[in-house]
């Protein structure tokens, strides 16, 4: 909870908005050529778009700029007419709008919501367009970055953190606030982050790398489930976040990407080819289907290693029988079986571990006849099955090619196609 700062405090704060910043050394224009759209959120921290729109077209970015109603409240629009060199736009239903949201959602290299309030966070997340911003949102395909700023307690609001989850599960870039003084005088999270922070999320979208535009990419997730009877299955702890994680960022970096998942709770990559299993033998046969096509083979999926020899055809019920016995036979190996099918694909494996990590990671990328494996121990809260982050060891046919420490699993997926890149060579 958030604490009650001084007077004196709160008046430096207050103060702090009209510290002049030392002027950015423009080096090169990076963005000529970007379309930026600038949605701009009520919130006291309004103004910070405005030096934001100054680094932007310093870069060279073209931007305009979109306010809610709220906005206007905190900051006029001629402003941002004047520094970006656009009408800002309003209104949907304004009748010199042209269909805005529709030119504006096709032509928009970046959408950059700046500050986002928590509504407008919820509606996003929620996919309601009921004004000119978060109809554009709906219509655009272009990367979104959110930058909220908000009241603390707002901000950890259980609602809150799920909406931003929603968003950032559907390859939403929402950005952390900073800790600090907030405008109620209240200390705690909630702060628009440093302008440095914004501005290089903001270059990495938008220059972000399509080294990946020739390649099909297949890539397996989740756990599956082995059907005992009609209500009944036979799982794992696999939340399917990293094959998620690669699965957005090969798409980000323009692969053709076929996603197989098993169920989970995570909403699908947009714009992902996405292929929902719930067996070992669905997977297989999807796997399968497309592996020819294939360049690129991720098997991120915790494939169950087990299943009924038989399942019942109904419910089994316990007054009849106190005492279970299950007989299981193994499930199909589908990376097992990849490997004699191979006409060129480049295939990765994972291996997660709970003792001898290294001695099991190179059996199976022998025996598998792996290109790639990445190994992990689960043992550990941070990089066990449903954490946000992993930690790997990457092995290839020469031994440990990569030591990667504990980071998000989205940042860990970028590295993980960065070292299957090197190894693809120029094609
Ligand atoms: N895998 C697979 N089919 C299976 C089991 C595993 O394709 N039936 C794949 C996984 O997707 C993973 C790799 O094989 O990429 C290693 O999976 P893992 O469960 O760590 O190893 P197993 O081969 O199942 O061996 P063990 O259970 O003995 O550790």
């Amino acid at each position: 909870m958030a604490d009650i700062v001084s007077d004196r405090q709160h008046n430096a704060y207050f103060a702090s908005f009209f510290t002049p910043r030392p002027t950015p050394r423009v080096t090169q224009k990076q963005l000529f050529g970007k379309h930026i759209v600038l949605g701009v959120g009520g919130s006291i921290a309004a103004y910070k778009a405005i030096p934001l729109l100054r680094r932007l077209t310093d870069l060279g970015a073209d931007v305009e700029v979109v306010m809610t109603a709220s906005a206007r409240h905190f900051i006029t629009p001629l402003t941002f007419q004047t520094l970006s060199g656009h009408p800002v736009h309003t209104d949907l239903f304004a009748s010199n709008s042209n269909m805005a949201h529709l030119r504006l959602a096709e032509t928009a290299d970046l959408i950059l919501v700046s500050p986002a309030t928590a509504n407008l966070i919820g509606r996003f997340a929620h996919g309601l367009a009921d004004d000119l911003l978060s109809t554009l949102i709906l219509a655009s395909h272009a990367p979104l970055l959110i930058v909220p700023a908000m009241d603390g307690d707002m901000w950890q609001h259980p609602r809150v953190q799920q909406n931003v989850q929603t968003l950032r599960e559907t390859s939403v870039e929402v950005l952390d606030p900073e800790f600090g003084t907030l405008a109620s005088g209240h200390v705690g999270w909630g702060r628009f982050p440093s302008e440095e922070t914004i501005m290089s999320s903001i270059i990495s979208l938008l220059t972000m790398p399509s080294d990946y535009h020739s390649e099909v990419v297949l890539i397996t997730a989740g756990p599956t489930h082995e059907a005992i009877d009609p209500v009944r299955y036979i799982a794992n702890r696999s939340s399917g976040k990293m094959g998620h994680a690669l699965a957005q960022a090969a798409q980000k970096r323009g692969a053709k990407v076929t996603f197989i998942t098993g169920p989970t709770s995570l909403t699908p990559p947009p714009s992902v080819h996405t292929i929902s299993i719930s067996t070992a033998k669905e997977m297989q046969n999807e796997v399968h289907k497309h592996f020819e096509r294939a360049t690129v083979v991720i098997m991120a999926a915790a494939v169950a290693d087990y299943q009924l020899t038989h399942t019942a055809a109904t419910k089994l019920k316990k007054h009849e029988q106190k005492h279970l016995s299950l007989t299981l036979s193994l499930t199909p190996d589908i990376l097992g079986t990849l490997a004699s099918k191979k006409t060129g694909q480049f295939i990765v494996g994972f291996a997660a571990e709970t003792e001898s990590l290294i001695e099991e990671a190179t059996r199976k990328l022998q025996e598998k006849g792996l290109d790639m494996i990445i190994a992990n121990d689960v043992t550990q809260p941070d990089t066990g099955f449903g954490s946000d982050t992993n930690a790997a060891i990457v092995l290839d046919m020469h031994g440990i090619a990569e030591n990667i420490p504990l980071m998000p699993k989205h940042e860990m997926a970028t590295k993980i196609l960065d070292l299957i890149r090197h190894r693809l060579g120029n094609r």
